[in-house]
C-alpha cells in the first residue's frame, strides 16, 4: 500500500482540490484507494458527500491519533493507495501525515509571500524526514512566478515538481459538483494537468522500495 500526502500549514492552496482529483484518477487507473480527512473543516469528505459515490473513492474523515489504526486496517483490506488530505495551520496534522507517508507533496501557491509558510512545512517535514516535493498550484498563464518559485525551492533545498497545476475555474467547479476535473472537463487543461501529476507521484512512488518504511509505522 502506498500512502500519498498533500500537506501545507498554508490554507487554501489546494490540498483539498489536488488530493481529491489524484484519488479518482487513481480510482481510473483501477486502484482500491482510501482518502483520508484530517481537516476538521472536512472539505474532502463534503466533496464526498456531494459526489454521493462512497467508494469511489472511499473517504474518512478521522483525528491524527487514530492514523496508524485506520491505515493498517486500510493495508489488511487491501488498499493499494492512501491519500491523506491535511489541514491549514495545524502543525500536528502536517507531522502526523508526514511521518506515515511515502511521498509527500506541499502545494503552494505562486506567491512570494507564501514563502514563510512553505519553509514551516518543509521543515516539519525534514524533522520526520520524509520525501517529499514542492508543487506550485495556481499558476497564472504569464509571469516570472515560476521562475520564482523554483528559485524559493532552491533557496529550501526542495525538490521542485516539473508539473505544474495552473489557476483554472475548472478546479473550483468540479469541486464545488462533487467531481474530479477529470470527469468535469476530460479534454480541459486542468484535466491534463492531473493526469500529468498522477504520472510524476506513480513514478516518485515506484522509486521507492515499496513497503519498506512506513508499515513499520502504523503496524
Ligand atoms: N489550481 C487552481 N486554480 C483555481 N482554483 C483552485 C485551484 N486549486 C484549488 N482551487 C480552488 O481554491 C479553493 C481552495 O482550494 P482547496 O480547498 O483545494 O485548498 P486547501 O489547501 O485544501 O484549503 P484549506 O487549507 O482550507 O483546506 C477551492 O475553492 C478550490 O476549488
Ligand atoms: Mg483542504
Amino acid at each position: 500500500m502506498q500512502v500519498l500526502s498533500l500537506i501545507a500549514q498554508k490554507g487554501g492552496v489546494g490540498k483539498t482540490t489536488l488530493a481529491t482529483c489524484l484519488a479518482v484518477q487513481a480510482v481510473q487507473q483501477g486502484k482500491q484507494v482510501l482518502v483520508i480527512d484530517l481537516d476538521p473543516q472536512a472539505t474532502a469528505s463534503f466533496w464526498s458527500d456531494t459526489r454521493g459515490k462512497p467508494d469511489d473513492p472511499a473517504v474518512m474523515s478521522i483525528q491524527p491519533v487514530r492514523l496508524p489504526a485506520v491505515l493498517k486496517a486500510a493495508s489488511d483490506a487491501g488498499t493499494d493507495m492512501v491519500i491523506i488530505d491535511g489541514a491549514a495551520v495545524s502543525k500536528e496534522v502536517a507531522y502526523s501525515a508526514a511521518e506515515v507517508s511515502d511521498l509527500v507533496l506541499v502545494p503552494f501557491k505562486a506567491a512570494v509571500f507564501d514563502i514563510n509558510s512553505v519553509a514551516q512545512t518543509v521543515q516539519t517535514i525534514k524533522q520526520v524526514g520524509s520525501r517529499y516535493a514542492l508543487v506550485l498550484t495556481f499558476v497564472p498563464p504569464q509571469g516570472k512566478e515560476t521562475e520564482e518559485a523554483k528559485d524559493i525551492a532552491t533557496q529550501l533545498g526542495s525538490n521542485f515538481c516539473p508539473v505544474l497545476i495552473g489557476n483554472r475555474k475548472a478546479f473550483f467547479r468540479a469541486q464545488s459538483s462533487g467531481l474530479a476535473v477529470q470527469e468535469f472537463e476530460p479534454d480541459g487543461k486542468a484535466a491534463e494537468e492531473i493526469k500529468a501529476l498522477y504520472t510524476y507521484v506513480s513514478d516518485e512512488l515506484a522509486k521507492q522500495p515499496q513497503e519498506a518504511g512506513n508499515v513499520k509505522k502504523f503496524a
